[in-house]
C-alpha cells in the first residue's frame, strides 16, 4: 500500500507525465495500464525534453520500476526504439516489465487503422494511426496477438494466420489492398524475442506482492476521461478504459487496494482529432493559448484544438473517477490575458445543464455558460508557493476548486520539473 491512480480530465495532454515524474522520488512503480502509443507525453527535467509514447512516464526516476501492464497494446518496433533512445541519452531502462498478457500491435492493424480512417472520410474519428483500435478489437474479438504468444512459435503462427483469414479478406476485398504473409508478421514478431524475453513476466502477481511488501505504486493513465471508450465521447474517443476503473482491469490490482485518484485538468482544453468541443474557441485567443502553450501533438504534431477551461467537465471527471486530488497544470498559459472565461454550465435547447447531458448530440449542441475572471498579467512561473501568487491567479484557482468537489493539490506553473506549488500531498491525503 498504497496505490495511486492518475488520469487525465479532459481530452488528453493535460500535463499527465509531468506530474508522474514529480511524484517520481516518491514511488516504487508506474504502471501504464491503458492505451500504446497512441500516447505522448513530454517531461522536462534540468533543460533536457524527454518524449515518450509507450513506456511509462516512471522509466525517467532512478528509484521506479516502470511496468507495462496487460491492458496496454504494444507495437514492439515502437517499443525498442524508445528503450535505445532513452539508453543513449544515459537512462537505464533494464528495470522494465512487461506484462505477458498485454496485446501486441502487429503491422496490418496498422495499415487497417488508417484505410479504415480513410474510408470513414467525413466521418473519420481522427485516429493517431498507430494501429490502436484495430488492436484492441482483435483483444475483444479473442483473436489478439500476446506478449505469450511470442515464446511459442506455433502457437504464434496459428494466431497469425486465423486472424489473418479473414483480415486479408477485409484489406484486399473492402480496401484493395494487398493481403498480408502470415510468415512476415510471424518473422517480424519473432524478431523481437530475444530482446524481449528478461522483461516480460506476471506483472499483477510482482505489484501485489510489491503492495504486501509495502511498496508504493502509482497507476498512470494514458488518454483521458473523455476519450475513455465507455465513458467517453464516443465514438470520438480511444479503444481503451482511460478512467480509474482501468487501472485495475489493466494491470490486475484489485479496486479494494486503491487509496487515491489524482486528475490532470489543464487550465484551459484540448483536444486532438475529430469530435464535438462546447468550448472551442476558433480566434486570437485560441491561437494565443496554442503558441504559449505550445500545443501541438507529441505523437503526430497536430496543431491541437483549443478551448476555455469547462467544469462542467471537470466535474464529471471528479465523478467518474472518484478524484481525490487535481493537479491543475498550466496556470502560467494565462499569464498575458486581461480575463478568463470559464464554462460552469451548458445551454442545450434552451435548457441549463449543470451536468454532462446524457445523449451525444445534446453534446453537440452544447453552448456554454461563461463565468469571467479577471487575469493577472504578470507571469507566475516563479511562484513556487501559493502564497507568491497574485491575488487574482489565487482567486482563479480557489473559484475553479469550488466548483469541482474536490481539492486542487498542485499548481503548475511551467515545463520544468520545479515549476510547480504543492499545496497538499497527493499520496497521503493530508
Ligand atoms: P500528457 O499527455 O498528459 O502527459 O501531456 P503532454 O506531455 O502531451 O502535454 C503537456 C505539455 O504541457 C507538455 O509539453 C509539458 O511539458 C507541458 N506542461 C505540463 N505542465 C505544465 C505547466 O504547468 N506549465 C506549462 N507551461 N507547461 C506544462
Ligand atoms: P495522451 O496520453 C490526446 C485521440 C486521437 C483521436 C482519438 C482516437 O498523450 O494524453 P486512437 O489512435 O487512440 O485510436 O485515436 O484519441 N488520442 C489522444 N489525444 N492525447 C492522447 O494521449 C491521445 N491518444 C489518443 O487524437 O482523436
Ligand atoms: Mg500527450
Amino acid at each position: 500500500m498504497p496505490v495511486i491512480v492518475l488520469v487525465g480530465a479532459q481530452w488528453g495532454d493535460e500535463g499527465k507525465g509531468k506530474a508522474t515524474d514529480l511524484l517520481g522520488d516518491r514511488l516504487d512503480y508506474v504502471v501504464k495500464f491503458n492505451g500504446g502509443n497512441n500516447a505522448g507525453h513530454t517531461v522536462v527535467i534540468e533543460g533536457e525534453k524527454y518524449a515518450l509514447h509507450l513506456l511509462p512516464s516512471g522509466i525517467l526516476s532512478p528509484g521506479v520500476v516502470p511496468v507495462i501492464g496487460n491492458g496496454v497494446v504494444i507495437d514492439l518496433n515502437v517499443l525498442f526504439q524508445e528503450i535505445d533512445g532513452l539508453e543513449s541519452r544515459g537512462i537505464d531502462t533494464s528495470r522494465l516489465r512487461i506484462s505477458a498478457n498485454a496485446h501486441v500491435i502487429p503491422s496490418y492493424n496498422r495499415s487497417l487503422d488508417k484505410v479504415s480512417e480513410r474510408y470513414l472520410g467525413a466521418r473519420r474519428i481522427g485516429t493517431t494511426g498507430r494501429g490502436i483500435g484495430p488492436t484492441y478489437a482483435d483483444k475483444m474479438n479473442r483473436v489478439g496477438v500476446r506478449v505469450q504468444d511470442l515464446f511459442d512459435e506455433s502457437i504464434l503462427r496459428q494466431k497469425v494466420e486465423a486472424a489473418l483469414s479473414f483480415k486479408n479478406q477485409i484489406l484486399a476485398k473492402i480496401y484493395n489492398r494487398q493481403a498480408v504473409k502470415p510468415d512476415d508478421v510471424v518473422n517480424e514478431l519473432l524478431s523481437y524475442v530475444e530482446r524481449l524475453r528478461p522483461y516480460v513476466g506476471d506483472t499483477a502477481l510482482e505489484l501485489s506482492e510489491a503492495l504486501d511488501a509495502g511498496k508504493v505504486v502509482l497507476c498512470e493513465a494514458g488518454q483521458a476521461t473523455l476519450l475513455d471508450v465507455d465513458h467517453g465521447t464516443y465514438p470520438f474517443v480511444t479503444s481503451s478504459n482511460a478512467t480509474a476503473g482501468g487501472a485495475c482491469t489493466g494491470s490486475g490490482i484489485p479496486p479494494t487496494r486503491i487509496d487515491r485518484v489524482v486528475a490532470v485538468l489543464k487550465a484551459f482544453t484540448s483536444r486532438v482529432g475529430e469530435g464535438p468541443f462546447p468550448t472551442e474557441l476558433h480566434d486570437k485567443f485560441g491561437d494565443h493559448l496554442r503558441e504559449v502553450g505550445q500545443e501541438y501533438g507529441t505523437t503526430t504534431g497536430r496543431p491541437r484544438r483549443i478551448g476555455w477551461l469547462d467544469l462542467v467537465m471537470a466535474r464529471y471527471a471528479q465523478r467518474i473517477n472518484g478524484v481525490t486530488d487535481f493537479v491543475l497544470t498550466k496556470l502560467d498559459n494565462y499569464d498575458d490575458l486581461d480575463e478568463i472565461p470559464v464554462c460552469v454550465a451548458y445551454e442545450v435547447n434552451g435548457v441549463r445543464h449543470d451536468e454532462m447531458p446524457i445523449s451525444q448530440s445534446d453534446f453537440h449542441h452544447a453552448v456554454p455558460i461563461f463565468e469571467t475572471m479577471p487575469g493577472w498579467k504578470q507571469s507566475i512561473m516563479g511562484a513556487r508557493s501559493f502564497d507568491d501568487l497574485p491575488k487574482e491567479a489565487q482567486d482563479f484557482v480557489v473559484f475553479v476548486e469550488e466548483r469541482i468537489r474536490a481539492r486542487i493539490s498542485v499548481v503548475g506553473v511551467g515545463p520544468a520539473r520545479d515549476q510547480v506549488i504543492e499545496r497538499h500531498s497527493v499520496l497521503s491525503g493530508a
